[in-house]
């Protein structure tokens, strides 16, 4: 039988690698909730919502006009994201939707919006969802929950690695100040902050590699199927 599972932590941990990792060894569905919160910040951008502080008012009556979709891209072998029928994956990757991301994603608002368009899309099962809250809020009843940490020092080396393969160079000291930044934010917002519930697996993958994470992570798998 399908399952569903929920991938938390810290940024920079490599939760989407995870994900995407066990997606495809299970034929599940990879739902990146991280990459719904970078759509609405880069959509708050273009709105021209941040010209001086956030205009929350602003962004919560505009969220009616705005639509995100996962669709399955051929050329990056993989589902990427649609802001109004536009393919925004590597807009919302950069330093300058990163920077505001947090702070878009403290609003309840866009949180319930958010939330009830992942519950939607996980109802079926068979599904891998990865962010900050999906455990503790968004599938509560989720089959396998794993909490996701490492090193702060291993995560922005990792960080600052792939966005230079990107193409989008930071220096690590920008980067290390910006995964800091998102921590505090995180964990300490009001509104569903980032925690590790007591029925999730702790995974630290600050010496280990993907290939081993996923055998552990398989492994869990197996033991919920056995049951
Ligand atoms: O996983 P990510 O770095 O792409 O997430 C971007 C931001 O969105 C991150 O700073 C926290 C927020 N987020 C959240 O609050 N809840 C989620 N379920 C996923 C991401």
């Amino acid at each position: 039988m399908p399952i569903t599972i929920a991938i938390d932590g810290y940024s920079s941990t490599g939760k989407s690698t995870m994900a995407r990792q066990l997606a495809r060894e299970l034929n599940y569905r990879y739902i990146d909730t991280g990459a719904m919160y970078r759509g609405v910040t880069l959509w708050a951008i273009r709105q021209g919502l941040f010209e001086k502080k956030l205009d929350v008012a602003g962004l919560i009556e505009s969220l009616s006009e705005l639509r995100l979709n996962f669709k399955y891209d051929r050329d990056q072998g993989q589902s990427v994201l649609f802001l109004n029928d536009e393919m925004v994956e590597n807009e919302i990757r950069s330093s300058k939707v990163a920077d505001r991301v947090s702070e878009v994603a403290t609003i309840s608002e866009v949180r319930r919006f958010l939330v009830e368009q992942q519950q939607a899309m996980a109802k079926d099962g068979a599904v891998v969802m990865d962010g900050r809250d999906i455990g503790s809020v968004v599938l509560p009843d989720a089959d396998l929950k794993i909490f996701m940490t490492a090193d702060p020092e291993i995560r922005a080396q990792r960080r600052f690695e792939e966005l230079q393969s990107k193409g989008m160079p930071e220096t690590l000291s920008a980067v290390r100040q910006n995964l800091k930044m998102r921590d505090e934010m995180d964990t300490s917002r009001a509104d569903s902050p980032l925690v590790q519930v007591e029925d999730a697996k702790v995974l630290d993958n600050s010496e280990i590699n993907p290939q081993e994470q996923l055998k552990l992570a398989l492994s869990w798998v197996r033991e919920i199927e056995g049951h």
